[in-house]
């Protein structure tokens, strides 16, 4: 179904968020014990330091990344006073998915005991999360849809290689959730997505499944000083085209959400915008990296301690592997 030209503009608009994070708490004082005992040496003080991160959370054996979906799924509804039947698309953003197919979004919307609505996978490692807003943005302004559940869920501990200290402290596993709903007025202000795929390898995991094996290396693999300096430059230009596009200023922002993967990163995004410390949410202290369901765990964190509240504008933005990178401007 297309928009008719003659209706009235349709917008979408978050009406409810929610997330989830697993029970086990991994402390820096608790993985750097850890990782002694295989002759690999870090310490708080390195971690928090360079990354900012003093703890993460880590899945147990158990537990598929459409779990932790569901649960931050199921709050968000909650949140907007909506039943899994009301919502009419599912996208998840995930790097981990349960199985190479189907989706991960196929096998939530099975878990929340619905069918029959559009449910898909979106794979842009962290910049995931934007990416899905965007597209569901989209198929709401366009008519394709009505009350969309947008999640990021995330399991990077399964991806991680513990004999690398250069990696292995900065991710942990996670979910948030939106749901986003269509409305007369906005909403989402403006989007933007990019990639440049010249630099798949500067943050990949290489390996894939073919003849029946693990073919290549499945283990996360990252230059961070590259991945650092490309991140810095794009996430700059991402929000200064949104608040272009919109016709808004830096100063019209109540709340930058950055994709929580390096505090150093999103303090010099706060300071290029000329934005106050006091109006960056962090949550990469307490969760890590959390890939794609960074920006959601953070955006229900702020929400839910009512530091973020209705009408105000928030900046999202998420870089990542790919190199993809991108940002949404909304009114909450
Ligand atoms: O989620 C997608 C987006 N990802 C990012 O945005 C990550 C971007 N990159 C970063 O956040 C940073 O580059 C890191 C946190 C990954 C690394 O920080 P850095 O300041 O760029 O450190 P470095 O890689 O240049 O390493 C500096 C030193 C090295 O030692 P030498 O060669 O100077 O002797 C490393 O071996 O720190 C050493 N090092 C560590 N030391 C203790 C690296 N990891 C550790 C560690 N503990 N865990």
């Amino acid at each position: 179904m297309t928009a008719n030209p003659a209706s009235p503009p349709r917008y979408s608009r978050i009406t409810g968020t929610g997330s989830f994070l697993p029970a086990r708490r991994v402390t820096n004082a608790d993985l750097t014990a850890e990782l002694a005992q295989r002759g690999v040496e870090t310490s708080d003080q390195w971690i928090v330091e360079r990354t900012g991160i003093s703890a993460r959370h880590f899945v147990d054996a158990d537990s598929q990344v459409s779990d932790l979906a569901a649960v931050a799924a199921r709050r968000a509804l909650a949140a907007a006073a909506l039943q899994p039947g009301d919502i009419d698309l599912i996208i998840v953003a995930t790097s981990t998915p349960d199985m190479v197919f189907p989706s991960s979004a196929c096998i939530l919307q099975a878990k929340l005991g619905i069918a029959g609505c559009a449910a898909f996978d979106v794979q842009a490692v962290c910049s995931g999360f934007v990416y899905a807003l965007t597209v569901a943005d989209a198929m709401i302004r366009t008519g394709s849809a009505s009350r969309a559940l947008v999640i990021g869920a995330e399991v990077f501990s399964r991806l991680l290689d513990f004999n690398d200290r250069s990696t292995c402290v900065l991710f942990g596993d996670g979910a948030g959730a939106v749901v986003l709903q269509a409305s007369d007025t906005p909403g989402i202000l403006a989007t933007e997505l990019h990639a440049d795929g010249r630099h798949a390898g500067i943050l990949c995991v290489p390996g894939t499944v073919s003849g029946g094996q693990v073919s290549g290396d499945p283990l996360l693999k990252m230059d961070g000083p590259a991945v650092f300096k490309l991140a810095v430059g794009v996430l700059e230009s991402a929000a200064r085209a949104v608040l272009a596009k919109a016709g808004r200023q830096a100063s019209d922002i109540d709340w930058l959400i950055p994709h929580q993967a390096n505090i150093r990163i999103m303090q010099g995004t706060a300071k290029k915008l000329r934005l106050p410390l006091d109006k960056l949410v962090v949550t990469v202290d307490q969760h890590g990296n959390t890939s794609a369901a960074s920006i959601p765990l953070a955006l229900d964190h702020a929400v839910r301690a009512g530091r973020i509240r209705p009408g105000q504008t928030l900046l999202l933005e998420g870089v990542g592997g790919g190199f993809t990178w991108g940002a949404v401007l909304l009114d909450l």
